[in-house]
C-alpha cells in the first residue's frame, strides 16, 4: 500500500512502521511505565456517543473554525514532536509546509533537528514554536528572539515533563539522545532500508540544528545532541512563566495543563491560550485523559481564552468529540508524523486529508454543517450524567427541544 491508498490513520501508522527501524518506531508509539495513560487516551474518545440531529440541511459544510482572531481551515492542527527529522529527513519543514497547504497550524518542536528558520521560511507566517525551555535562561531567551526574527506569532510552553519520563520501551530498545547505531539497532535497521539508505545518502544522523548554535563550536551531531539533554528538561515555574511572559510579545500558549486552577493562573499571568494535553501519554502513566479534564478547565477560564486540546486523537470524530466538549482547536501529533514517515510532505497532506474527511462526513451525519456550532448538545449523556438523567431530552416535534446534554466525565466540574 502506498500513502496516498490510505483510508485512515491507522494504514499511515502501517506504513510508518514498515518504513522505521522498530528503535525509532517505539519512540513515537512508546507511552511511560506500563503504558497505561496511553490507552487510556484512546478508550477516552471511544467512551462517547454522538446524538445526531437528522433532517438538517447538511449539503455544505464548513469545517472552519476562528482562533486568536484567524479563520484555519479545519478545527485541528499539528502538535509539536522532537526528532521527527530524524525519522524522515526534513520532516518538519514538509509538515510545515502540509499545514500551510490545508490552512491549519504547526508547532514546530523545541525539539527539532532542523532549524527553526529554516522551517518558518518553509512556510512564513503559518508556524507557531514549541519552547522547551532550557537551564540556561540566556538560551531560552535567545530562542525566544529567533522564534520572533523568523515571523513567529505563536509560543508555546510546554510545562509537563520538568524531568525526563521514564519510557521504558525506549530504555529496553536501548534508545539513548543523542541515537547510537549499536550493531544490535543497525542490524534490526537494515531491515528497513529505505530509512537508512536516506540517512547514509544525507551524510549520516543530523545534528539539532537550531540548538547548534549554543553547543560548543564544532561540536559533532551526537555532541550536539548531548549539550541539548543537559539544558533540557528543565523545571519550569510560575516565577519563570512570568519572565516569559514580559520577553514573548505575541500569543503565549501553554501546553500540558490539566487542572482547573493551574489554568486560571496562567490565565491570570498572562498566557492567551492553554492546549490540555497529557502529551499523548508520554509524560506521567497516571495523568488523566485530557478529554476527560477538558471540561473543567474550560470552565475556569474565561470564554474569551482559547482552550486546546491534544492527546489520542485518531479520528476525526475524535476532534468532533473535543469540540462538542468545548474545545476550541484540537492539535494532533502521532497521526500526521506517520503520514510524512510515510510519504513526506505528501503523506503528512493524506494525514490532513483522511482527518479532514472524517470530520467533514461526522458534520453531516451528526446534522451539524458548521465545526464552530459544535456543542455537547451533540452528545449522548454517560456516566454519572446517565445515571441522573438516563432519557436524553429529545422531543420530535419542538424546535427548542435539541437535548441539553450535559456530557462531562465522571468527576469532572461541570460548566
Ligand atoms: C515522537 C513524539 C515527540 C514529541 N515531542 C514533543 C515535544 O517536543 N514537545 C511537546 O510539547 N510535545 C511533544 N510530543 C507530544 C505531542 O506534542 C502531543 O502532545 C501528542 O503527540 C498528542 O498525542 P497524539 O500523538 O495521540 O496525537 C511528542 C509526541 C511524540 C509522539
Amino acid at each position: 500500500m502506498r500513502a496516498a491508498d490510505a483510508i485512515n490513520i491507522a494504514d499511515l501508522k502501517a506504513l510508518a512502521r514498515r518504513r522505521l527501524p522498530r528503535i525509532l518506531f517505539d519512540v513515537i508509539e512508546s507511552g511511560v511505565e506500563d503504558e497505561r495513560g496511553l490507552a487510556r487516551n484512546e478508550a477516552a474518545f471511544r467512551d462517547f456517543r454522538i446524538l445526531p440531529r437528522y433532517l438538517v440541511d447538511v449539503r455544505t459544510r464548513d469545517p472552519r473554525v476562528t482562533l486568536f482572531g484567524r479563520r484555519y481551515a479545519q478545527p485541528f492542527g499539528i502538535a509539536p514532536t522532537g526528532f521527527a527529522g530524524l525519522f524522515r529527513r526534513g520532516a518538519d519543514a514538509m509538515l510545515a509546509r502540509a499545514a500551510a497547504a490545508a490552512g491549519v497550524p504547526f508547532i514546530l518542536s523545541g525539539a527539532c533537528v532542523a532549524k527553526l528558520e529554516d522551517v518558518a521560511a518553509a512556510a512564513p507566517g503559518t508556524i507557531w514554536y514549541h519552547l522547551y525551555a532550557a537551564k540556561d535562561p540566556r538560551i531560552s531567551e535567545d530562542l525566544i528572539r529567533r522564534a520572533a526574527a523568523s515571523g513567529i506569532e505563536h509560543l508555546v510552553l510546554t510545562v509537563d515533563n520538568p524531568v525526563y519520563p521514564k519510557r521504558e520501551r525506549d530504555m529496553r530498545n536501548g534508545f539513548s539522545q543523542p541515537l547510537k547505531l549499536r550493531p544490535s539497532v543497525l542490524a534490526e535497521a537494515l531491515l528497513h532500508p529505505g530509512w537508512i539508505i536516506e540517512y547514509l545518502r544525507g551524510g549520516g544522523l543530523p545534528s539539532m540544528e537550531t540548538w547548534a548554535h549554543y553547543a560548543p563550536q564544532g561540536a559533532t551531531p551526537g555532541e550536539v545532541g548531548a549539550f541539548f539533554r543537559t539544558q533540557s528538561p528543565s523545571v519550569q515555574t510560575w516565577h519563570d512563566l512570568d519572565w516569559l511572559r514580559s520577553l514573548w510579545a505575541g500569543r503565549l500558549i501553554i501546553k500540558g495543563i490539566q487542572h482547573p486552577d493551574d489554568a486560571r493562573q496562567a490565565v491570570a499571568a498572562g498566557v492567551d491560550g492553554i492546549i490540555v494535553s497529557n502529551h499523548g501519554g508520554k509524560a506521567f502513566d497516571p495523568l488523566p485523559s485530557p478529554i476527560e479534564t477538558l471540561p473543567a478547565v474550560r470552565a475556569a477560564v474565561p470564554p474569551s481564552t482559547p482552550v486546546m486540546l491534544d492527546s489520542g486523537v485518531t479520528r476525526g470524530t475524535d476532534i468532533v468529540i473535543a469540540h462538542c466538549l468545548g474545545a476550541d482547536f484540537v492539535f494532533t501529533g502521532r497521526a500526521p508524523l506517520y503520514g510524512v514517515i510515510a510519504d513526506g510532505e505528501a503523506g503528512a497532506a493524506r494525514a490532513i486529508a483522511i482527518l479532514a474527511d472524517e470530520i467533514d462526513r461526522a458534520l453531516a451525519l451528526m446534522g451539524c454543517p458548521e465545526a464552530a456550532e459544535l456543542s455537547r448538545a451533540f452528545l449522548l449523556p454517560h456516566g454519572d450524567d446517565a445515571r441522573r438523567d438516563p432519557a436524553p431530552r429529545v422531543a420530535a416535534h419542538r424546535e427548542d427541544a435539541r437535548p441539553t446534554v450535559h456530557a462531562a466525565r465522571p468527576g469532572a466540574k461541570e460548566d
